[in-house]
């Protein structure tokens, strides 16, 4: 089993006076060296000063979205070959925040997923279903329909990562049962190796969704979670910290 990935999703939060954070992550995990993979994966202003910041350290920099295309007339966006010559070493895609808001589907990130493994990052595949669709029952339904419309067929061979982050679970201070949560990764690692048989067994599947110090053990903890998406916790060292050292 891979050591667990514990990744930081700063997602519009941050100018340059918050890298004193990174840096202040960075400093007690070189005293204090932690067991797992930790990642930040700040705004894409701050990305190269951030990885510049890191550079010594064990922590990674990530992107929270990357286009599928290398380069051309895409006004606002920015390439994954972009975020890998900044400095970035990993990428999330398809966060619940992006497929709402712009209307990005499974075909979408999972064109956006090659194109992390085309620069050389690592995708943090998102996927999660709404309440209405845990309400009716749906969830692992939902769920592995998304894992097989997101995951593309060529990650099998690189390292890679799934985040199941249920979307009402995302900046509400709600979480589910840690039973809810190992149904649900169950589901996700039945559908990775069906889908790429030994390579679904390897990768990572991450929770997201309040994840916060009080937490963290308990679902760090639970079966078939290697690791955690954090969103608002990551914003202050000794928080994101204190989740890092519960896994
Ligand atoms: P949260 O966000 O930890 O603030 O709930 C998680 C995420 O959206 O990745």
């Amino acid at each position: 089993m891979p050591a667990p990935l514990i990744a930081g999703n700063w997602k519009m939060n941050g100018l340059a006076a918050d890298l004193g954070e990174a840096r202040a992550l960075a400093a007690a995990l070189a005293e204090t060296p932690a067991g797992t993979r930790v990642a930040l994966c700040p705004p894409a202003t701050l990305l190269a000063r951030m990885a510049d910041a890191l550079a010594e350290s064990a922590v990674l920099v990530g992107g929270q979205d990357c286009h599928s295309e290398h380069a051309g007339a895409f006004t606002g966006d920015v390439s994954a070959e972009m975020l890998a010559d900044a400095g970035a070493r990993l990428v999330i895609v398809g966060h619940s925040e992006r497929r709402a808001a712009y209307g990005e589907d499974d075909a979408q990130v999972a064109a956006k997923a090659l194109a992390a493994l085309r620069a050389g990052l690592e995708p943090i595949i998102c996927v999660g279903e709404t309440l209405a669709q845990r309400e009716a029952g749906a969830a692992l339904e939902v769920v592995a329909r998304q894992v097989r419309g997101s995951v593309p067929a060529g990650l099998g061979e690189t390292a890679f990562a799934v985040a199941y982050e249920p979307v009402w679970a995302i900046g509400t201070g709600l979480t589910p049962t840690i039973e809810a949560i190992e149904a649900v990764h169950a589901a996700i690692r039945r559908t990775l190796v069906e889908a790429l048989g030994a390579a679904g067994a390897r990768a990572p599947i991450l929770y997201g969704g309040s994840v916060k110090p009080a937490n963290a053990a308990e679902i760090l903890g639970a079966a078939e979670v290697g690791g955690a998406l954090v969103g608002g916790a990551s914003l202050k060292a000794a928080d994101f910290l204190a989740i890092i050292r519960a896994a």
